[in-house]
C-alpha cells in the first residue's frame, strides 16, 4: 500500500465502495478499546468521545487512553532529531492534523503553537476526476474534530488555524522561530510553492519531513522525481532524496541539513514507507 492518509483512503472507499467504508471505521473502533480492559467511568467517557473520530495520529491522551491512529509517531520520535526543548519559540505545525506533533511542541516547552490546517477535504489537492465523483458531503467534512477533542482532553493551549499552504504568508500570523511539516509535500499539486510560502514565514529553522523512494538516488545532485499522476490516494509525487533536498533550496532555504532517513508503515501493515527528515535555515 501506498503511504495513505487516512482522509484520502476514506475519500477513495467512500467513491467505490461505501461498505468497505463502514467495514473499515469497524475495525478501527474495535481496536481503541483493546488496551482497557476495566475501564474506569473517566476512560469510559473518553473513549465514547474519541470512537466519533477517524483517528489520523495516535496520541496519549492521558488516563490511560492512547488513540487508534492510522499512524503511530511515537516510537518514531528519535527518527525526527526535534530540538531538546523550544522554550520561548513560536512554532508552526503545518498540516497539523489531529495535533500530534503540535502536542509534542508543546510538551517541549514552546511559548505559543500555532496548528495549521485546511478547513475542509474540499481544499485537498484532488484530481479532478475523483473530485467529480464525490459527494458534496465529503468534500464538505471538516477537518479538526480529533485536533478539537484531543485539545480538551490534554487541556492545550495549542492554537488552531486554518490557513490553506499555498495562502500562508507572514501577513497570516508573522514569522516562527520552528515550522515544522511532516507528510505534505507529496500530497500537494504544487509542492515548491508550499515550500517557498513556508519558507517565507520562518525565522529560525524548518523541518521538513516527506516521504522519498530510496531507488532514486541518495545523491544530493540527482534530483529525480517522479510525477505519480494525482492518484486516489493523492499522492502527486515520488521524490528522490536528491530532489526534496534541492527543492528546499530552490524554496529559498540557503542551508539545508538531512537530520535522518528511517522507515515507516501505516498501523498494521507490513510494507515500509522511506522517510527523509531535512533541517532548513532561511
Ligand atoms: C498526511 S497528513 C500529515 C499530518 C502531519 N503533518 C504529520 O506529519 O503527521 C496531511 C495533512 O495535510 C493537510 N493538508 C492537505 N492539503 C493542505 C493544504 N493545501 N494546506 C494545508 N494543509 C493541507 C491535511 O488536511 C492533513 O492534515
Amino acid at each position: 500500500m501506498q503511504p495513505v492518509l487516512r482522509f484520502l483512503k476514506l475519500i477513495k472507499v467512500t467513491l467505490t465502495n461505501k461498505e468497505e467504508k463502514l467495514n473499515h471505521v469497524d475495525e478501527i473502533s474495535t481496536d481503541k478499546h483493546a488496551t482497557l480492559s476495566d475501564e474506569t467511568p473517566e476512560q469510559k467517557a473518553i473513549l465514547h468521545r474519541i470512537s466519533k473520530v477517524e483517528w489520523y495520529h495516535t496520541i496519549d491522551l492521558g488516563h490511560g487512553v492512547v488513540t487508534p491512529g492510522l499512524f503511530d509517531h511515537r516510537p518514531l520520535l528519535p527518527h525526527y532529531h526535534l530540538p531538546e526543548n523550544l522554550k520561548d519559540m513560536r512554532v508552526l505545525d503545518v498540516a497539523t492534523y489531529d495535533g500530534f506533533w503540535a502536542f509534542e511542541f508543546e510538551k517541549l516547552g514552546a511559548a505559543e503553537v500555532v496548528a495549521m490546517d485546511i478547513k475542509t477535504w474540499n481544499d485537498i489537492d484532488i484530481p479532478p476526476r475523483i473530485r467529480s465523483g464525490a459527494s458534496k458531503e465529503i468534500l464538505d467534512t471538516e477537518m479538526g474534530t480529533g485536533f478539537n477533542i484531543a485539545k480538551d482532553i490534554l487541556e492545550s493551549k495549542v492554537q488552531r488555524g486554518i490557513m490553506n499552504v499555498y495562502h500562508l504568508s507572514p501577513e497570516w500570523k508573522g514569522k516562527f522561530d520552528f515550522v515544522f511539516c511532516g507528510d505534505l509535500l507529496l500530497h500537494l499539486m504544487n509542492p515548491m510553492k508550499a515550500l517557498q510560502n513556508i519558507h517565507s514565514v520562518v525565522s529560525g529553522c524548518a523541518y521538513i519531513i516527506d516521504v522519498f523512494n530510496p531507488e532514486f538516488g541518495e545523491d544530493d545532485s540527482n534530483a529525480i522525481l517522479r510525477y505519480a499522476g494525482g492518484t486516489s490516494r493523492m499522492v502527486w509525487w515520488n521524490f528522490g532524496l536528491g530532489s526534496l533536498n534541492k527543492m528546499i533550496k530552490d524554496a529559498g532555504f540557503t542551508k539545508v541539513e538531512l537530520l535522518g532517513k528511517f522507515e515507516f508503515s501505516v498501523r498494521g501493515q507490513k510494507e515500509k514507507h522511506w522517510h527523509a527528515a531535512f533541517r532548513a535555515y532561511p
